[in-house]
C-alpha cells in the first residue's frame, strides 16, 4: 500500500496571484494547494483603498471559490482611519511595505519608512499587521536585507504593540535578528529560500526560474533559515512568495524577479521535513504558526499526500515552475 500522511490544509501567508487575465489561473492553481492564502497588494494597478481590496476578493473567489481568501493592501502612503477600518471589514488583515524599487511593481514603493508612521501608528491601534519587504534600496544586492534590519529594529522600538512580519527571510542576520526580537514579531519563510543558494541562479548555469528577491543567499544564510524551521520555532511559518512570471517576461533583456513555487510547494516540504528526520513539525509551519500570529483560527480541514514519484511540469501556467522537470515523491 502507499504510504500516506494526512496534513492540515495549508495557508500560505505570502501569495502573488496578480490580475487580469493571469489571475483565474493563478488562484486556481493556489486552490489545489491551500486552504487559506494571504495575497499581496503588488498588482497593477495596487490595491490600495477599500474599493479595490473588496475588488480584489471578488475576482479570487470567482476563480477560486473554495479559498479562504485574506488580503493586503499597499502602504505607499498615509491612509486616514476610517480608510483603514473599511480595508479591514473588506478582507485586509495587512499592509505591505515595499520599499522603492527593490522588487516586482515597486516603482511606487516608499524611499523612507518614517513617511508611513502616522498610518503605522493607525495601524497598531487597529491591530493591523505589518508585513515588510525588508530590503534596502542601493545597498549591494547580498547585502540587502541586513542592511534592512536598522528599520525593523527601530519601528519595534516605536510601536511595541504592533504585530510585524518581516517576509520572505533569507539571511542568517535576519534570522538571528527576528529571533531577539519581542513576540510580536515573526517572519514568513519560502520553500525557495529552504533549498536554494546563489549557486542555483548563477552558480552553473543560468537558472532565471530561480531568480528572486531577496536573492537566496549563501550556504550560511539557508543554514539559518533551515535551523530557525526545522527547530520548531513558532515565529517562523509558511509564506511561499509563490511570484510566477510568463516564461518570456523571466527570460528577456531584464528578466523579473520571483519563483512560481505554489505548485510544488507542499511536495518540496515534505521531502525537506522528512529528510532533516521533522516531520512531526510540518503542521505546525503550514498550518499552525502563522494562524497563531494572525489571531485567526487554526484550519480543521485535513489533506492527505501519498507517496508517489510525479514529474514537475516545465512550464505551469505560462511559467517555469520550482524544480521544473525534476522528481518529486510526494503527491495529493
Ligand atoms: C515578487 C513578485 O514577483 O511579485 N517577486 C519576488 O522576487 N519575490 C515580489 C516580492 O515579493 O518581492
Ligand atoms: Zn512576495
Amino acid at each position: 500500500m502507499l504510504q500516506e500522511l494526512i496534513l492540515p490544509l495549508p495557508d500560505d501567508f505570502h501569495i502573488h496571484l496578480r490580475q487580469g487575465l493571469d489571475l483565474a489561473n493563478y488562484a486556481k492553481s493556489a486552490e489545489q494547494q491551500f486552504g487559506r492564502i494571504l495575497a499581496m497588494p503588488n498588482t497593477e494597478p495596487p490595491i490600495n483603498s477599500a474599493e479595490a481590496v473588496k475588488k480584489y476578493k471578488e475576482e479570487i473567489l470567482a476563480a477560486a471559490p473554495s479559498l479562504e481568501v485574506l488580503l493586503t493592501f499597499k502602504l505607499n502612503k498615509n491612509y486616514a482611519e476610517q480608510e483603514l477600518l473599511e480595508m479591514q471589514k473588506n478582507g485586509a488583515i495587512a499592509a505591505k511595505y515595499y520599499p522603492l524599487g527593490v522588487t516586482t511593481n515597486s516603482q511606487d514603493g516608499v524611499s523612507k519608512i518614517e513617511d508611513m508612521y502616522p498610518t503605522i501608528e493607525l495601524m497598531e491601534k487597529l491591530d493591523l499587521v505589518l508585513c515588510l519587504h525588508g530590503e534596502e534600496p542601493g545597498a549591494f544586492c547580498l547585502d540587502r536585507e541586513k542592511e534592512f534590519l536598522k528599520h525593523l529594529e527601530k519601528l519595534c522600538k516605536t510601536f511595541p504593540k504592533l504585530r510585524i512580519v518581516l517576509e520572505h527571510v533569507s539571511s542568517a542576520e535576519a534570522v538571528e535578528c527576528v529571533k531577539n526580537l519581542p513576540q510580536n514579531v515573526a517572519a514568513t519563510v519560502t520553500v525557495h529560500h529552504l533549498i536554494l543558494t546563489l549557486n542555483d541562479i548563477v552558480g552553473d548555469s543560468l537558472r532565471p526560474q530561480n531568480f528572486c528577491k531577496p536573492l537566496p543567499k549563501l550556504p550560511k544564510d539557508k543554514a539559518a533559515v533551515r535551523s530557525a524551521v526545522f527547530g520548531g520555532d513558532k515565529k517562523f511559518f509558511l509564506g511561499t512568495d509563490s511570484a510566477p512570471h510568463a516564461l518570456e517576461k523571466k527570460e528577456c533583456l531584464c528578466g523579473a524577479a520571483g519563483v512560481y513555487s505554489a505548485p510544488v510547494a507542499i511536495p518540496i516540504l515534505i521531502e525537506e521535513f522528512e529528510k532533516e528526520n521533522k516531520s512531526e513539525l510540518l503542521s505546525n509551519f503550514i498550518a499552525g504558526f502563522g494562524a497563531d500570529f494572525y489571531k485567526i483560527p487554526r484550519q480543521t480541514k485535513k489533506i492527505t499526500y501519498i507517496k508517489k514519484e510525479w514529474q514537475v511540469p516545465k512550464i505551469i501556467d505560462k511559467a517555469v515552475p520550482l524544480k521544473a522537470g525534476e522528481v518529486l515523491k510526494w503527491q495529493k
